[in-house]
């Protein structure tokens, strides 16, 4: 059977036994607590956990999924992987271990036709009813029974969550295929007992504490390798021999030039391309990309490893696009995303590829420099401090280094490179923490203790009636604040924003009726906390005073339209550039905007304008912006966008604009779009490895600058002399006027110079060989040069000495043919003889030597001197 007809088969007799098909779920999980998707279950979680209910109690899938814990051991192994395809049944809380177990079963010895004497059937330690199904319901031998630990038979997807003991299902491969030991039975190390099902009896939801409690209902969730399956299928050595995963090393081997199957260190590199073509195929495709963080840096290891492990093999060219090609086309028919994609996995790939290429071969050479100073020491611990230099300066991750320190039998200082990354992101940090706020430790949970939650109005209004709940001074707990003092004060309520989510803070005044104080800057120095920071101008305030909290409305109205631009200009970038664009970070500040987001190369120009137009023609729309409460999973359902690896809670509030942008947000906006008035982009660049990052500014900052660079318009046409609509054409033909007497003034010269030689050359004389002896025009001694090959190229087999005068001192030169030198022509003499002559001296060889000089008025009489000296006289 073919990787293909083995997923078909799967999914047809899960079907038969009631499941839904299902498509694969995204490798990038709707999930804070995972990384990337790595099992069939991922995406039922909530299901699971009786969050969300998708109209079916039995689903069967398979699911693409990266792991990258074994990364060390990938290529290693013939079964190990990055990337690989799980094949999936699932119970809600419908059939249990019974059915779980006799489907298995029936799947594995009725439509794979294995032979029950090869299977081996593990169980948790304490499971007895697994056993009981396993002998007396399915009718297994007793001695193909295996108990094991939690280690092996108690699965969980990550430290919180569903989990629950499990079953697995080995097959036996033959004495052949294993380590040999008479010890070895399922659970070995070795080749022989592959575990290729593995059946979880998921009955648990652990909490951060370890926790078990059990979940409203008995679920199933199993997971079968597509890989290991279609090895024993296929009657292949391993999962790199199978239809899929050999025929993309083919392609790595005609790329290399290499073998498979000859020497294990290049089966290693081999293998190592295979699987990583895929990872980086999936994960490009699902949104992912490079960055020294999170997903983006597991997608950066794999694509720096494999690059290495192309050099290797000797290639020393772009080449991952290749492989790649090769995986869109074998598995584009199961995944459609990647075929959608290919393009973009292919440019990402290519612009990773260059950029690490090019700093790899530096950073190697330095690595083994250290690597053979290391060794010399008899140490085998190569220095943090030094990887962490090479992770900086060459882009080298840590695990590449360790990887190359261990081929060579080192190990690399872990603890040492982490001190220096976390003293770098210290320094980053310092370099951006505010002095000015203070911090207020433990004292919140106080005031907040007796104030109650504090109500905020702000979306609905711009002033409100509270009270003084707590009141701060340099981080102290204060009853009481003086005129001129400046502190935090904490409301009952309030109208105030606290910076969040990149909307800046509100400022405004609160006012007693013995008392005034003005807000600076609002935060939210702990969750719920809402703390305004400013100056006591006049009076006295006292926790407990009745105060009128009022926001600066000019202000907040100018943020407003800024937040609000920013949801339409992310709306227009992921229509102008593509669904990858997520957003990275931004800041929402009355005056400008900026927007980070994911992209992979500069935008354009034109990309740019259609941005610009695409965003004002929605504000000019009119459109309504609604913003509104509700449940996670219900805006998630609704297809809300929200930032990847943010924590939310359960409740959230939305935001639409119209009915083409809906994003998660706490932030304050306009009524309608058309309130933003315009937007005008000030500026597009880089602010990382994949990282866009666009400023603008909307309203009357806009307009602004729109005034500003027609007043610039205006003064360029008074200048030009013309209409500002003509600028640019009237500038066009400036420039091409300026171009045209620049040429001709460069002909003339040319010509004059031409002129000059012309008389020289009639000039040459025959002393046994033609000789030219004369003054010429020259910059510089090269231009010198220049002359004396031109001369020399007219005169076959002659000589010249040439003298020019070079602001204010004296160059000669002299130069002879091997023809000239045999008649007696010494460059080097003839320039020691006159150079005295101009107040210089020099030398050389007999066909060509210098000289320089310093006074010009010597140089007819030097030349007069040649010329006798080589008897033109
Ligand atoms: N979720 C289980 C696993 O990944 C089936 O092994």
């Amino acid at each position: 059977m073919k990787s293909a007809e083995i997923r078909e088969s799967f999914l047809s007799f899960f079907e038969s036994k009631g499941c839904r098909r299902m498509p694969s779920s995204s490798l990038v999980p709707d999930d804070p607590s995972l990384l990337l998707t790595s099992a069939g279950m991922v995406q039922f979680k909530p299901v699971f956990l009786g969050l969300r209910d998708i109209g079916t109690t039995r689903a069967t899938t398979v699911q693409k999924c990266v792991r990258t814990t074994d990364i060390d051991i990938i290529g290693t192994t013939n079964r190990h992987h990055s990337f690989f395809e799980m094949l999936g049944n699932f119970s809600f809380g419908d059939y249990f271990k019974s059915e779980a177990c006799a489907w298995a079963y029936e799947y594995s010895t009725e439509v794979l036709g294995f032979d029950l004497d090869r299977l081996w059937f593990s169980i948790y330690e304490d499971d007895d009813e697994a056993e009981t199904i396993w002998r007396d319901e399915v009718g297994v031998p007793a001695d193909h029974i295996v108990r094991m630990g939690a280690k092996d038979n108690f699965w969980s997807a990550g430290p919180t969550g569903p989990c629950g003991p499990c079953s697995e299902l080995y097959y036996d491969q033959g004495p052949d295929v294993g380590c040999g030991s008479a010890d070895c039975a399922p659970g070995c190390d070795c080749d022989r007992f592959l575990e290729y099902w593995n059946l979880v009896f998921m009955q648990y939801d652990r909490a951060e504490d370890g926790t078990l409690t059990p979940l409203p209902k008995q679920n199933i969730d199993t997971g079968m390798g597509l890989e290991r399956v279609a090895t024993i299928m296929q009657g292949v050595g391993g999962n790199f021999e199978t239809d899929i995963l050999r025929s993309i090393m083919s392609v790595a081997e005609q790329i290399t030039g290499a073998s498979y199957g000859r020497s294990e260190k290049v089966d290693i590199s081999l293998r190592i391309l295979a699987d990583h073509a895929r990872s980086v195929t999936f994960l490009i495709a699902d949104g992912v990309l490079p960055s020294n963080e999170g997903r983006g840096y597991v997608l950066r290891r794999l694509l720096r490893r494999a690059v290495r492990h192309g050099r290797l093999l000797g290639v020393e060219d772009v080449f991952l696009g290749r492989i790649i090609d090769r995986v869109v086309e074998l598995m584009g028919e199961a995944y459609p995303e990647i075929v959608e994609h290919h393009d973009l996995v292919g440019r990402i790939v290519e612009s990773e590829e260059q950029r690490f290429g090019q700093t790899l071969k530096q950073g190697l050479v330095f690595l083994e420099d250290a690597i053979e100073k290391t060794k010399s020491t008899a140490s085998a611990v190569l220095d943090g401090h030094f990887a962490f230099t090479l992770h900086d300066t060459f882009g080298f991750p840590l695990e590449l280094t360790s990887e190359i320190a261990a081929e060579a039998g080192l190990l690399v200082d872990a603890d040492a490179f982490d001190v220096e990354m976390k003293a770098q992101r210290e320094r980053g940090r310092a370099a951006v923490k505010d002095e000015s706020w203070n911090t207020f430790g433990n004292a919140f949970a106080a005031i907040m203790a007796e104030a109650g939650e504090i109500d905020f109005v702000g979306y609905e209004r711009d002033a409100a009636d509270a009270r003084i709940a707590g009141i701060f001074v340099d981080g102290e707990v204060v009853q009481q604040l003086e005129a001129g003092q400046t502190g935090e004060v904490i409301l009952t309520a309030t109208p105030f924003y606290g910076e969040q989510g990149g909307q800046v803070g509100d400022t405004g005044e609160i006012s007693a009726s013995d008392g005034r104080f003005v807000v600076a800057d609002t935060r939210i120095p702990a969750p719920g906390v809402i703390a305004h920071h400013g100056t006591l101008q006049e009076g006295a305030l006292a926790v407990g005073d009745a105060v009128h909290a009022a926001i600066d409305v000019g202000r907040r109205e100018r943020i407003r339209r800024n937040h609000t631009a920013t949801h339409i200009l992310h709306w227009a970038l992921r229509l102008v550039l593509g669904e990858h664009v997520r957003q990275g970070g931004s800041f929402v500040a009355p005056d400008r905007l900026r927007f980070d987001f994911t992209h992979f190369e500069a935008v354009d120009a034109q990309q740019l304008e259609k941005i610009q137009r695409l965003v004002n023609a929605k504000i000019m729309e009119n459109h309504p912006v609604r913003n509104y409460e509700t449940s996670l999973v219900a805006a998630k359902e609704m297809g809300v966008t929200a930032l990847f690896g943010e924590k939310y809670g359960k409740i959230v509030r939305v935001l639409e604009v119209g009915n083409f942008s809906k994003e998660l947000c706490g932030g304050t906006h306009v009524g309608r779009s058309s309130e933003i008035g315009l937007l005008r982009i000030v500026s597009e660049g880089s602010v990382g490895a994949n990282v866009r990052r666009i400023e603008a500014v909307t309203s009357f900052d806009a307009v602004e600058s729109v005034y500003a660079e027609e007043a610039v318009l205006v003064e360029a046409a008074s200048t030009l002399k013309c209409r500002p609509q003509e600028v640019a054409d009237k500038a066009a033909l400036l420039v091409r006027r300026l171009k045209d007497a620049e040429n001709a003034l460069a002909d003339a010269k040319k010509r004059g110079v031409g002129d000059s030689m012309a008389d020289v050359i009639a000039s040459a004389a025959d002393v046994g060989y033609p000789l030219i002896v004369a003054r010429v025009e020259a910059a510089d001694g090269g231009e010198l040069r220049g002359v004396a090959d031109a001369l020399r190229e007219k005169l076959t087999g002659g000589a010249v000495v040439l003298a020019a005068e070079v602001g204010g001192s004296v160059l000669l030169l002299a130069a002879g043919s091997d023809a000239a030198v045999g008649e007696g022509f010494d460059a080097g003499r003839i320039i020691k003889e006159i150079a005295p002559k101009v107040k210089g001296g020099g030398g050389g060889t007999p066909s060509m030597a210098q000289a320089g000089g310093k006074d010009p008025i010597g140089i007819d009489d030097a030349l007069e001197s040649a010329r006798v000296l080589l008897g033109m006289k």
